[in-house]
């Protein structure tokens, strides 16, 4: 959502901290063919406690993770963390793991850029043209949308959050559990206090909520002068995006501002610019990368990408995808985000034969 994403290869899960080593020089490769630079690397700093898991893992196993694949980083106690980062007041079991390939991506650059590269290579591009069903048959694909039939050898559905619509009627759908995150942003009172890109991890209040908070730096094309700071938790959960609200939720607000008081030096505790955003997570909160499920007739026909904080990935999932759908396999392991691992397609009538037609 927004302007600024999350790229980093300090991960929790061996696989997915292997799969961002493979995706970074992918990401300097786009760099290079764009001629522009889309990630600023301030580097990742992880800071906090070692709590039981949250949905961006926990600190130790993510610093083993780093020293089983001789990913370098430094560990800080939490005197050194607030004589090096403008924080404040932080415990003293507190301590950090700063990384320093993560960066901000420049989501707007990127999306321009792949417009581009797409355009150049011949793509046509239809925005605002909602999709209403898919019909795989043996040979061809039928794409129904609002105004339009279109017929593909292969399609690759990267609906996020939307998904479901479009498998309903297989019976199916991807157990999404939709977050509408809050975030906003801080204004820099004081210009000369740096932030890095930061999670902070701590245990969760009493009071409910999470203390699971994260903060991008002030970067040129996302409100210079100003961070992006959220609590990474969502008080508004739903398996539907037709229940968005588009309202900032009040509660994911205070905790952040009184997480600010608490911890930051420089930054105004005023939220400004609040918004939502939708991530689609599936109960492992991994992300999903496969055929459509089994139930759809033709299923290697269609390929389907969703689930989780995905857009770090988008040169390595754009090329598994292009793979799945061309080739009919991938060339590197995807069986984590395989769509018929357990917990990932629920029946929507258990016990009912499919009764989807095809086209
Ligand atoms: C991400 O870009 O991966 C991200 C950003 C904010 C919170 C959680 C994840």
């Amino acid at each position: 959502a927004d302007f600024c994403r999350m790229w980093r290869v300090m991960y929790t899960g061996e696989y997915y901290a292997k799969m961002a080593l493979e995706t970074s020089p992918m990401w300097d490769k786009l760099e290079q063919d764009l001629g522009e630079k889309l990630i600023d690397k301030s580097g990742l700093l992880n800071f906090g406690i070692d709590t039981p898991d949250t949905p961006e893992g926990t600190m130790e196993d993510a610093k083993k993770v780093m020293q089983k694949l001789k990913i370098p980083f430094t560990q800080l106690t939490s005197a050194q963390l607030m004589q090096q980062y403008p924080f404040k007041n932080l415990p003293s079991e507190y301590y950090g793991l700063y990384q320093a390939n993560g960066g901000t991506i420049n989501v707007q650059g990127v999306l321009r850029g792949y417009y581009k590269l797409a355009a150049t290579a011949g793509a046509t591009m239809r925005s605002g043209e909602w999709v209403t069903g898919i019909s795989p048959s043996p040979t061809y694909v039928d794409v129904e949308t609002v105004k339009s039939t279109y017929r593909a050898s292969k399609v690759i559905v990267c609906a996020g959050a939307y998904l479901n619509d479009l498998l309903a009627p297989y019976g199916v759908k991807v157990n999404l559990q939709i977050w509408e995150m809050t975030f906003a942003y801080y204004q820099v009172l004081d210009p000369s206090v740096t932030y890095p890109m930061w999670f902070q991890f701590d245990d969760t209040p009493a009071s409910g909520g999470s203390s699971l908070f994260y903060g991008f730096p002030s970067v040129p094309w996302a409100r210079p002068g100003y961070l992006r700071l959220a609590v990474d938790y969502a008080a508004h959960v739903s398996d539907s995006p037709i229940d968005r609200t588009n309202v900032p939720a009040v509660q994911d607000i205070h905790l952040t501002m009184d997480n600010i008081q608490r911890h930051m030096v420089g930054v105004s505790t005023q939220p400004t610019q609040m918004g939502t955003c939708l991530v689609p997570l599936v109960p492992d909160n991994g992300y999903v990368l496969d055929f459509a499920p089994p139930s759809v007739p033709n299923r290697d026909n269609v390929v389907i990408a969703t689930a989780g904080w995905a857009f770090k990935f988008a040169p390595m999932f754009g090329k598994l995808l292009y793979e799945l759908a061309i080739d009919g396999k991938a060339s590197r392991d995807i069986t984590p985000m395989a769509i018929t691992r357990p917990g990932v397609v629920v029946d929507l009538y258990p016990g009912e034969a499919k009764t989807a037609s095809t086209a």
